[in-house]
């Protein structure tokens, strides 16, 4: 049976990305925002999955107004990083897990939660940022990834509520594949930013400490949250953050069950700001055995 070992949550920058592609991380501005990762690029090493799920947005790059899925999951046996403007970043290609991810879409689907597949798509930084603050820099990424892209770019986007419950369903899915597999799941974008508008640069500390701490011991309660309050709290693009609760859902202490405390292990926790324009928020939470 394949499990979920941790969930991992990060911000996804685009900066970052632009700063590890060209050398800066040394830079002043830079510096504090990679030594938030350094514990977290040891620990992928030494805790290596097998495949992650994860869970990020396309910025109008492989969808446009023209298709607005949901939720989107990559079957494909691989994805070309994308092209947004600058060239492609000098990242690996991302090898996907076909038989894994055609396992989810059917059980997910038929869980009742309908999901668009995914056979041939581009990821742009909202899934290869992560992958290089998790893995650095590497030849190859260190295992295979399914890309699980949510609509959070145009409204409306979906509840907190129900992706919480989409988590709990990827969780079933997971636990029902006959193999074997150490399965991360991570969720990414936020923390607090707004790139647009009367309100551009809004950054809210204390939030985004708020939705940290919640995410960690009240996840059932944090995915109530309405739209407005992430909108008014966050920014306009702080709703990335209903995108961890996907993440937080598939963790073993959501499940129903009542046998002891299952309260995941916070295994490192991070925050900076700034990062370009957002706050920067990172989690590893582990599940217990
Ligand atoms: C920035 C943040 C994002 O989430 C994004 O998708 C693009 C830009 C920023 O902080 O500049
Ligand atoms: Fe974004």
């Amino acid at each position: 049976m394949a499990r979920i070992t941790a969930s991992v949550y990060t911000s996804h920058v685009p900066a970052i990305g632009a700063a590890i592609d060209h050398g800066k991380t040394g830079e002043p501005y830079w510096q504090p925002v990679f030594k938030g990762y350094e514990f977290s690029k040891r620990w992928m090493k030494e805790n290596p999955p097998d495949v992650v799920f994860l869970v990020y947005n396309d910025h109008a790059t492989a969808f446009s107004l023209e298709l607005i899925p949901t939720f989107a999951i990559g079957t494909a046996a691989e994805f070309a990083p994308a092209d947004e403007g600058y060239g492609a970043r000098p990242v690996p290609a991302v090898i996907g897990h076909p038989e894994l991810a055609s396992h989810i879409a059917q059980s997910v689907i038929q869980d009742d939660f309908d999901l668009t597949i995914v056979n041939r798509m581009d990821v742009d930084h909202g899934l290869t940022v992560p992958l290089s603050l998790m893995c650095g820099q590497p030849q190859a990424w260190p295992c295979r990834v399914i890309p699980f892209a949510v609509n959070v770019v145009q409204y409306p986007p979906p509840s907190g509520r129900r992706c919480f419950m989409l988590g709990q369903a990827i969780r079933r899915a997971i636990e029902s594949y006959d193999e074997p597999l150490r399965v991360q799941i991570w969720g990414t974008g936020g923390m607090s930013h707004q790139l647009q508008g009367p309100r551009a640069g809004l950054i809210n500390k204390a939030f985004d400490n708020a939705f940290l701490d919640r995410l960690i011991a009240d996840p059932q309660g944090q995915s109530e949250i309405p739209h407005i309050d992430y909108v008014r709290e966050a920014g306009s693009e702080g709703i990335e953050l209903v995108m961890w609760l996907i993440a937080r859902g598939a963790m073993s202490d959501v499940s129903r069950s009542t046998e002891g405390d299952k309260s995941p292990a916070v295994r490192h926790r991070f925050y900076h700001v700034p990062a370009s324009n957002t706050a920067v928020g990172h989690l590893i939470l582990e599940n217990k055995p």
